[in-house]
């Protein structure tokens, strides 16, 4: 096997815009949980493909635009997250679930009638749910997300009901384009090198297993749980058992499943979960976003608490040690691969996943498979 996706790619400016389009708005894209979407006015703001979004509860329903005012284009949400009518704050107008201005201060001062008012709706953008996690997309090709997920649907479903009370939020800028840090987390050939103080702490895999029969691939690790006896891990593990062995779920396995393109849900053996977005910024940054939530669960005592307490700090210190260390080595990758010329490369079978990236990312950016993808790419170039 050998890479498909050329290291100019990696930070070809034209490349990038075409990817925004192509991978970005014309998929479905994670924005964000339904946890923050409980209540009427409750509203969440993604960036996606290059364009702002929010997501909003209008009494009960979900409705998704994008986030810019019709009148002088101010961005409307300019918080993460928050709860509140759909309001500019600029000068103030106010849009309704459909996207339709509905008031406007001074209004007498424009030539508004229906017809402009209509013409002055958000654009929308479509949204639905799997478990408690939101996906949008811009353009409607008539695919809907079940469609999209495949046979991952109910899987990614029964996780996210399976989260808990979520323990971390963590963004890290990293120097490297958005393919490198998203494939970094595809393969464990570089775990021995790069993580042999932090992940290698979890023991040698007696088992791995890829799943690449579409293009959110996934992996399973059954070896990863076994701690190494008398680690700090196996300890707290130990000691947690009891309070942990009614959780919702339970693979047996370390797992962990792509979203196609960069959302990555992790679970070890449903205790806790890492869901993470690798947002592009430019072809040579990425806004990485991790999720940390531990599983459900049925905590019976202040004691039962604080060892889970216990447990959760120790998981997501070595899964923040690990965020840096990979942060480290794909800002290595993107110096190397931004000098190389096009062509070469080999994958190893426990690259296979990063295989299928390439693959499904030449599909969607009709590229052909050939030798010559330059070639290619400039026909293919609207
Ligand atoms: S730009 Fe939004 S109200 Fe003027
Ligand atoms: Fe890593």
């Amino acid at each position: 096997m050998e890479p498909l996706i050329q290291p100019s790619y990696y930070s070809d400016t034209e490349i990038f815009q075409r990817e925004q389009v192509l991978i970005f708005q014309n998929l479905w894209n994670f924005a964000g949980f339904t946890t923050d979407l409980q209540i009427h006015n409750d509203y969440i703001c993604a960036d996606i493909g290059g364009k702002s979004v929010t997501v909003q509860n209008f009494h009960g329903e979900l409705r998704a635009f994008l986030n810019v005012c019709s009148h002088r284009f101010s961005k409307i949400h300019h918080q993460p997250q928050g709860n509140g009518a759909l309001k500019c704050p600029y000068h103030g107008w106010v849009y309704n679930s459909e996207g339709i201005p509905v008031a406007i201060p001074s209004v007498q001062q424009f030539d508004i009638n229906n017809i402009t008012k209509e013409s002055l709706r958000l654009e929308k953008w479509l949204v639905e749910v799997c478990g408690k996690l939101v996906f949008v997309k811009r353009n409607d090709d008539g695919i809907t997300l079940k469609e999209f997920l495949g046979s991952i649907y109910d899987k990614i479903a029964n996780f996210s009901e399976a989260f808990g009370q979520k323990i971390n939020e963590y963004q890290l800028k990293i120097n490297a384009n958005w393919k490198i840090t998203t494939e970094n987390t595809l393969e464990g050939y570089h775990v021995f090198s790069v993580h042999k103080n932090t992940f290698s702490k979890y023991g040698v895999p007696a088992e791995k297993k890829y799943i690449c029969n579409e293009i959110h691939t996934a992996y399973s690790d059954i070896g990863n749980i076994k701690y190494i006896e008398k680690s700090i891990e196996a300890i707290l593990l130990k000691k947690a058992e009891s309070v942990v062995q009614n959780r919702p779920l339970k693979l047996g396995s370390y797992y962990h499943q792509l979203i196609f393109p960069n959302l990555t849900i992790a679970t070890n053996d449903g205790i806790a979960f890492y869901v993470q977005i690798n947002q592009p910024i430019n072809p040579v940054e990425t806004k990485l976003i991790s999720h940390v939530f531990v599983s459900k669960l049925d905590i019976k005592s202040d004691l039962e608490q604080s060892i889970i307490n216990t447990l959760t700090q120790s998981l997501t210190k070595i899964f923040l040690e690990v965020c840096e260390e990979d942060k480290a080595i794909c800002e290595i990758v993107q110096l190397g691969i931004s000098s190389r010329n096009e062509g070469g490369g080999i994958f190893s079978l426990e690259e296979q996943r990063v295989y299928e990236f390439h693959k499904a990312y030449c599909k969607l950016m009709n590229f052909s498979l050939s030798e010559n993808l330059k070639t290619s790419i400039m026909e293919s170039v609207p």
